[in-house]
């Protein structure tokens, strides 16, 4: 097992997780304690390229399969250069989405094999799971109101139907990982969400330590 520690987050556009992601890292901030945050898709520099790729709104055209093969990539680059070193070097690693996204997206929302996404995963993250990963839920009508409707991105701007299939996939991934996976309601105020996420931190990191 690495040094550090892995911690990701997941959800629908809008969920929250960049609000909860830097009142984590305050946290961690007040406390000196050492943590490397990446995003996904991108996170490297190659990361970034396809990320610009994969979000262009002109890019209407893309094939299901070539969309994932792209966000497999970016996160092929990501883990091998940034998060394996990271963990060896004992870092609290936070992740702006990971392989469940995938799952979540290509998977559950454009019916890509779910056996084959798997594989793919693993390939992609050398294996690698997340020691804690955080999924919040939002409903449709509070994902829209907080988005509202300009500068939406490629995956942003899909249907409605699209995003309710994503959702439930999250709700059906959190379901069959209930050791790692807390699934976070995110309708709530966003201080009593990051109350709760910092107490599951809090033991992960103890669990480690002893
Ligand atoms: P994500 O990174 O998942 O797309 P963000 O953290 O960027 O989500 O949040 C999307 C929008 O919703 C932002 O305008 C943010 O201020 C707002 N927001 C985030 N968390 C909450 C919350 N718990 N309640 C109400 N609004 C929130
Ligand atoms: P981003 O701006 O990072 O979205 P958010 O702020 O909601 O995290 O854009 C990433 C988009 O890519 C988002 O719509 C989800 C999608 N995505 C996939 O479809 N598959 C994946 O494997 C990943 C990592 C993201």
């Amino acid at each position: 097992m690495n040094k550090g520690i892995l911690i990701t987050f997941e959800g629908i556009d809008g969920s929250g997780k960049t609000t909860q992601i830097n009142e984590l890292i305050h946290r961690l901030d007040q406390r000196n304690i050492d943590y490397q945050l990446f995003r996904e898709p991108g996170g490297t520099r190659i990361g970034e390229k396809i990320r610009d790729i994969l979000l262009d709104k002109d890019h209407s055209n893309m094939l299901p399969i070539t969309e994932l093969l792209l966000y497999s990539a970016s996160r092929y680059q990501l883990t091998m250069r940034s998060i394996i070193p990271a963990l060896n070097a004992g870092k609290v690693v936070i992740c702006d989405r990971f392989y469940d996204s995938t799952t979540a997206y290509q998977g559950y929302g454009r019916g890509i094999d779910l056996e084959f996404i798997k594989r793919l995963n693993a390939v992609a993250t050398k294996s690698l799971i997340p020691d804690k990963t955080f999924i919040l839920d939002i409903s449709l009508e509070e994902r829209l109101q907080r988005l509202g409707k300009i500068n939406l991105d490629r995956l942003e701007q899909e249907a409605i139907t699209f995003h309710k299939k994503v959702r439930e996939g999250f709700i059906a991934i959190a379901r069959e990982e209930p050791e790692r996976m807390i699934l976070i309601d995110g309708n709530r105020p966003a201080e009593e969400i990051s109350k709760e996420i910092w107490n599951h931190v809090k033991s992960i990191r103890s669990e480690k330590i002893e």
